[in-house]
């Protein structure tokens, strides 16, 4: 049998091993330079000869003292240094935080400023775009990220997609609108394919990754984030994810009869600041 103070240790043990697990998810895991990560695919049709690297940065959720200016100006370095072809923001710029504070709109845009890519810089906005700026939601129209995204040059993609080339070889960069909010979403699939007029392959950025299912296999890859991994992931496991496919598209490089999604673990928290087992990433896709 346990003696009281065997007992006594034991439980002394777990209270430990919780508190500091705590504090690494609060205080060191969700604040830490993010890691890379890496995906290398060529879906089904990809032209030959046609390499592309892709850098995602995903979820920011400017917020002091998470996630302040200074650390999105040392993750738009790392991005710029890792060599993509274009930078992909997958939205989600706005806090999301119970606690802490806004970063001011100029404040975090200068942060990004420095992103460069040859073939650009190219935006779409989440959910918390929208539903941290009250204005927004009010008159249905993405005041604060766009003026951000304006200032900087950097194009906003809502349901509409541009042709572009890379050593002669043409593909399409399309970009869905926010498809929870205002309202329920304004995300239009059949109307962003509608404006691609060639056998391009086409790359499709959507915030959340549920539009997957219903995207056509004329697309060749969709990339999202918003699920932060799960935020909490053990395991391989994440109890809660903001999908309404639970963990099938939480995180990571998924294949489903074909077609191919890259779910960005994303750089910050909402809700609540903690991060668990999903360090905190810049993701990178290598098609060809
Ligand atoms: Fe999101």
């Amino acid at each position: 049998m346990l003696s009281r103070r065997g007992l006594l240790k034991t439980f002394g043990a777990f209270v430990l091993a919780a508190l500091s697990t705590g504090a690494y998810a609060i205080g060191i895991e969700p604040r830490g330079r993010p890691r890379v990560v890496t995906h290398r695919m060529t879906p089904p049709g990809w032209p030959q000869g046609l390499k592309l690297r892709l850098v995602l940065v995903s979820d920011i959720h400017a917020c002091d003292p998470y996630m302040p200016a200074s650390r999105i100006a040392e993750i738009a370095h790392q991005a710029n240094g890792l060599s993509g072809d274009m930078i992909l923001l997958l939205g989600d710029f706005l806090s999301g935080m119970r606690l802490g504070s806004q970063v001011p709109p100029e404040d975090w845009g200068e942060a990004l400023r420095p992103l460069s890519a040859p073939l650009g810089v190219h935006a779409i906005l989440g959910n918390h775009d929208w539903l941290d700026d009250p204005q927004a939601m009010e008159t249905g129209r993405p005041g604060i990220v766009q003026a951000v995204l304006d200032r900087l040059g950097v194009p906003l993609y809502s349901n509409r997609a541009v042709r572009l080339e890379k050593d002669g070889h043409a593909f399409w960069l399309a970009g869905l609108a926010d498809q929870l909010f205002p309202a329920t979403g304004l995300d239009d699939l059949a109307g962003t394919l509608a404006s691609v007029t060639d056998d391009a392959p086409v790359i499709l950025m959507a915030h959340e990754p549920d539009i997957f299912p219903t995207v056509p296999k004329r697309v060749a890859v969709t990339l999202s984030g918003h699920t932060h991994g799960g935020q909490i992931r053990l395991f391989g496991f994440s109890p809660v994810v903001p999908s309404r496919y639970g963990s099938r598209y939480a995180y990571g490089h998924i294949v489903e009869d074909g077609r191919h999604l890259v779910v960005s673990g994303g750089l910050g928290t909402s809700i609540l600041p903690v991060r668990l087992g999903s360090p905190p990433e810049i993701t990178v896709v290598e098609l060809g």
